[in-house]
């Protein structure tokens, strides 16, 4: 499949790039796009021949529901039922941004969409060229992050390219996510709505509008996923991931030993650790105290990682705050194996 790129400065929408990427999706192709997230892979949502395209560019999962991307909260009533007031509060704070919820589906969103399921995902993302691509298309636009199933989400339009060009009829590449991790995603059809995966809100902000929401996801290795795409193998880099969790001397020795000076192994870890690793391929997401930048920071770092070819990936465990279920949900994901000491 030809694939056209549109390279664009985040900050200076191309008009006429939005024009024919909308055009694409109107006429049932594929457009992958920035988002402050991650990069989408987006489709006419409503259209059950243009979804099955993002599954199949991607090797994705079929019973694995997506997420439908409108350009103003008010939308979600032509496509959803039942939004209860609570959903109202969350869109007031959150939305345009980082904040999925879940609700009863109409019947003009296909099933192709939803996994089969009743309820499906929306969310508003921030990112100016998203909104402007999905008010030109004038569609809902189903959106897994744009990357090849399984593997790291995209947070860089050249990660894009490497996983979906030649898979999807056209890639908008505007450079770096500026959140580096997806949205929280919320299920909004029980009472109290339940937080079925961490990401770009935290569950502090989301108590302080709803203090009853409750997190449905587990901390640590979960068996019974609520959300279908907690169940896959995800975000995972080619060369095997351990996490090593516990004090910090502890972590820094272990990491050191098993590392033992091999070049060919990446070390994931913080500005303030940095030095204190002999060896082995290094990278820093950041400062401890910057939560943010480590977010962001995570998937780009597993990518360098696979493009460096190292055989093996040890990482610290990030205690940072507010923002370390989210983190730490994915690297958890991401690992083979996570060594407690
Ligand atoms: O930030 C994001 O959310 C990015 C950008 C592109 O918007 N999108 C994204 O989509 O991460 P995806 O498909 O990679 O993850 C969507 C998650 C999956 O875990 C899926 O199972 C869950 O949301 N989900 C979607 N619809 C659902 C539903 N009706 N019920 C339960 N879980 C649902
Ligand atoms: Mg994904």
């Amino acid at each position: 499949m030809d694939t056209k790129i549109f390279k664009m400065d985040p900050e200076h929408t191309d008009r006429e790039a939005i024009r024919i990427c909308a055009d694409i999706l109107k006429r049932g192709g594929t457009v992958a796009f920035p988002t402050e997230t991650v990069y989408g892979l987006g489709a006419n949502a409503l259209d059950k021949n243009a979804i099955e395209k993002i599954f199949t560019a991607k090797g994705r999962p079929s019973d694995n529901p997506l997420i439908l991307h409108v350009y103003s909260f008010e939308e979600v009533v032509k496509y959803a039922e039942e939004i209860p007031d609570d959903a109202l509060k969350l869109a007031d704070f959150f939305s345009p941004g980082p904040l999925s919820m879940i609700f009863r589906k109409k019947s003009i969103v296909p099933p192709a969409a939803t996994g089969g399921l009743e309820t499906a995902a929306f969310r508003v993302p921030s990112n100016k060229v998203a909104l402007a691509l999905i008010e030109e298309a004038r569609l809902p636009i189903a959106a897994p992050s744009a990357n090849l199933s399984g593997k790291p989400s995209t947070t860089d339009g050249s990660h894009v390219i490497d996983d979906l060009f030649g898979r999807v009829d056209a890639i908008i590449d505007t450079g770096r996510s500026e959140i580096g991790l997806e949205s929280t995603v919320v299920d909004m059809t029980v009472s109290p709505p339940e937080v079925l995966r961490p990401g770009g809100v935290t569950l502090n902000e989301l108590r302080m509008v709803i203090p009853a929401i409750k997190r449905s996801y587990t901390t640590e290795n979960s068996s019974a996923p609520k959300s279908p795409g907690m169940k896959y193998r995800h975000y995972s880099p080619e060369s095997p991931l351990t996490i090593v969790k516990g004090n910090s001397n502890d972590v820094i020795d272990r990491i050191n030993f098993l590392v033992s000076g091999n070049s060919n192994i990446g070390v994931l870890c913080c500005d303030e650790t940095y030095d204190l690793y002999s060896g082995g391929k290094k990278i820093s997401v950041g400062s401890i105290n910057d939560p943010g930048t480590i977010a962001s920071n995570v998937f780009h770092a597993l990518r360098l990682f696979d493009k460096s070819g190292v055989t093996a990936i040890y990482s610290e465990y990030f205690s940072i705050g507010d923002m370390e279920e989210a983190v730490m949900n994915r690297l958890r994901k991401a690992s083979a194996e996570i060594i407690q000491i």
